[in-house]
């Protein structure tokens, strides 16, 4: 990329700066707002998208996608396009197919620590890389997918003291739902301009209880967020807790589609014996999701862990994705700079395990509205 954000971020993984939190501030001295300034080549939408430079400069003649800017690169001008123009090129060169519905997704299942955080990242910014409008709403008290989308920013630590802001910011879903603070003020901006996000904030720990007090408890958010909401964004995508609160319930309630990862680990094979139960129990008292997946994840080269994806794939295969994620380092650096792994250039493993996924989602997805089609 031809601004070095993104190099520098990668030099704070080299083995000098990982034994320090330190130097992850010094080096990367973070921004308050998402960096907007970042410039992207030829070379790095090709890496992004895998798209050919005779089509991308064929789709710029043509205005298919935005006219590059021209920069200066070692006394040499480029074309040069920002970041928030990658969903417009993204739309035209990707590798997702638009779709141009509304669905509102959970990412859920009881057992801690299977990537649903990473997974609902991962797929809402593929999905915003080309140009569907996502709305992410992390459940999480520990703020985890809002600490995820807001990268390296999350780590920075005011000098000054400025106690409104401290106190008044952020507002997440407990102002929406019980402070009535308007929506406009909840939602937040990243720097694609296809993905928002509610923020989590320390609130999320007493809307459980303010929710059990209300009539209708399951179904306030659907009603006075989802509802408001689900025709301004292509997939509205929940962050769920791994436990079932009332806050789960109102997830559930409002979404049409339901992703559960499960590692390829023996711990979750047992939770998912349970867990498909209750899941079966919820569509037959409540309702019927449109689609349920359940995502092998974790996926690592060892016996056990091979056993277990093979299990998943017979004993649930009317649920179970052909995209299996792999156990890798790698999450890691993406979850803590706030960009998916093809964002970080990076084309194979794991990176590649979430693009087949995202693929095939959006293939079921434009499936379902075949159907839909079909019965009309
Ligand atoms: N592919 C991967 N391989 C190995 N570790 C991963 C991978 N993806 C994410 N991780 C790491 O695994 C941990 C758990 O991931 P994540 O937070 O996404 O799980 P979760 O299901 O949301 O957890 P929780 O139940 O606590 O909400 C995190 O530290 C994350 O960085
Ligand atoms: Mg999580």
């Amino acid at each position: 990329m031809s601004t070095n954000i993104v190099d520098q971020d990668i030099d704070v993984f080299s083995t000098e700066a990982t034994n320090t939190a330190i130097n992850i501030n010094a080096v990367i001295n973070p921004p308050c707002a998402f960096d907007k300034n970042i410039h992207y080549l030829p070379s790095d939408l090709i890496k992004l998208f895998g798209a050919d430079k005779n089509t991308l400069l064929r789709k710029e003649k043509a205005k298919k996608i935005p006219g590059a800017i021209r920069i200066k690169k070692g006394g040499v001008e480029c074309r040069a396009w920002t970041i928030d123009q990658l969903p417009l090129i993204g739309e035209e060169l990707g590798f997702l197919k638009k779709i141009d519905f509304n669905y509102v997704i959970s990412v859920f299942t009881l057992k801690g620590g299977t990537l649903k955080t990473s997974l609902a990242f991962q797929l809402a910014r593929l999905i915003a890389l080309h140009n569907m409008k996502v709305l992410v709403i992390g459940l999480d008290v520990q703020e985890s997918i809002t600490g995820i989308i807001q990268g390296v920013r999350h780590f920075k630590e005011s000098d000054t003291w400025d106690e409104d802001s401290i106190i008044n910011s952020p507002k997440g879903l407990y102002h929406a739902l019980v402070e009535n603070t308007p929506l406009r003020d909840v939602i937040q901006k990243t720097d694609l301009p296809t993905l928002d996000y509610i923020p989590e904030t320390l609130e999320l720990s007493i809307l459980d209880r303010w929710l059990k007090l209300q009539r209708n408890q399951e179904t306030i958010i659907k009603n006075k967020i989802v509802s408001k909401l689900k025709n301004e964004y292509n997939f509205v995508i929940f962050d769920c807790n791994p436990s079932w609160d009332t806050i789960v319930d109102n997830a559930l309630e409002s979404s049409n589609i339901l992703l559960s990862p499960m590692t390829c680990s023996s711990d979750t094979y047992r939770a998912m014996k349970t867990f498909s139960k209750l899941i079966r129990d919820y569509t037959k008292e409540t309702k019927t999701f449109k689609l349920f997946k359940v995502i092998p994840t974790r996926k690592k080269n060892t016996k056990v862990s091979t056993i277990i994806e093979a299990k998943f794939r017979t004993e649930y295969s009317e649920f179970c994705t052909n995209t299996s994620i792999r156990d890798s380092v790698l999450a890691e650096e993406s979850n803590t700079l706030g960009k998916s792994l093809i964002e970080l250039s990076y084309k194979q493993g794991l990176a590649q395990d979430y693009v087949d996924f995202a693929k095939e989602f959006i293939d079921q997805i434009s499936l379902l509205e075949v159907e839909v089609h079909k019965c009309q």
